[in-house]
């Protein structure tokens, strides 16, 4: 039976890149033959607006088939797994209501391990080879929980003039997970939005590349329209234009990610 490894993408930092690359990544490593669970876990519902329209969210956020409900009534997640038109890839759909979790997570029993718990069955079962979560732009209790039921943590950094601000904090936050949930490392710092030509570019791989004991990932997500094209249209890059430089770096993303994540 499979081992499953679960994977976060986290940065408080907003618009870094976080769901576009949980979104792609995660469907490369269903093209190589990998069982893959997405977890949306945004109230802004990104990873579930990349795979379903605007319509189809909608309805899945009012149903209660989302991670809200499953958290809130501390459910086996299994329960809110809907399939994506793609082979191999599931998805754990997200709802605006999200927005109060810290509120609902306070009165709650060892609350940051409720997602792990929500978790347990599905990892038992082996039927995933990765499970991968997107995570919202702030620090608190929820994200406590992802990370504390993830094997790994990335942290997507936008290659701009704030792309590394707050980074400090982000860090300090994984030192707090870690005296709890002491399995977690980071994987690495995934650079994303690249654009080569600017000076900045230069300055952002510089300083993560003096960072110690952090990865920066090799593979780097350059800016390029047509990733706004294919979320606009509900799909991964890859299905949308495969022969897009986006496509490209998502899958070679992809599979740095499987190199250094199976423990
Ligand atoms: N490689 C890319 N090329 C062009 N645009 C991109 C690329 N990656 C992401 N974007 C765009 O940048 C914006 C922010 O990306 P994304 O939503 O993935 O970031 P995020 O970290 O999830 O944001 P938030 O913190 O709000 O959740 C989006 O509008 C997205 O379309
Ligand atoms: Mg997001």
């Amino acid at each position: 039976m499979a081992q499953t490894t679960t994977i976060c993408f986290a940065n408080n930092k907003g618009g870094s890149g976080k769901s576009t690359t949980c979104a792609n990544v995660g469907y490369a490593m269903s093209t190589l033959g990998k069982k893959v669970l997405l977890i949306d876990s945004d109230m802004q519902m990104n990873l579930t607006l990349s795979y379903f329209d605007d319509e189809k969210s909608l309805e899945m956020a009012q149903s209660g088939k989302n991670i809200y409900t499953g958290i809130v009534e501390q459910r086996d997640l299994s329960e809110y797994i809907v399939q994506t038109e793609y082979e191999g890839l599931d998805l754990i759909p997200s709802s605006t209501l999200m927005s109060s979790i810290e509120f609902q997570l306070f009165s709650k029993w060892q609350r940051e391990f409720i997602l792990r718990q929500g978790l347990k069955k599905i990892k038992e079962s082996g039927k995933y080879d990765y499970i991968l979560i997107d995570s919202p732009p702030t620090l608190g209790c929820w994200v406590m929980n992802i990370m504390c039921a993830s094997d790994y943590l990335i942290i997507p950094v936008e290659a701009s003039p704030w792309g590394l601000f707050g980074l400090a904090n982000m860090f300090e936050f994984y030192e707090q997970v870690k005296l709890i949930s002491p399995s977690i490392e980071i994987l690495g710092i995934a650079v994303t939005k690249a654009s080569e030509r600017k000076n900045y570019f230069k300055q952002t791989i510089e300083t993560l590349s003096s960072l110690d004991n952090v990865r920066l990932l090799e593979s780097i997500i350059r800016i390029d329209s047509t990733v706004e094209w294919s979320q606009d249209n509900s799909k991964p890059v890859m299905a949308y234009k495969k022969t897009s430089r986006a496509a490209q770096e998502y899958m070679e993303m992809a599979k740095e990610i499987m190199k250094y994540a199976d423990r």
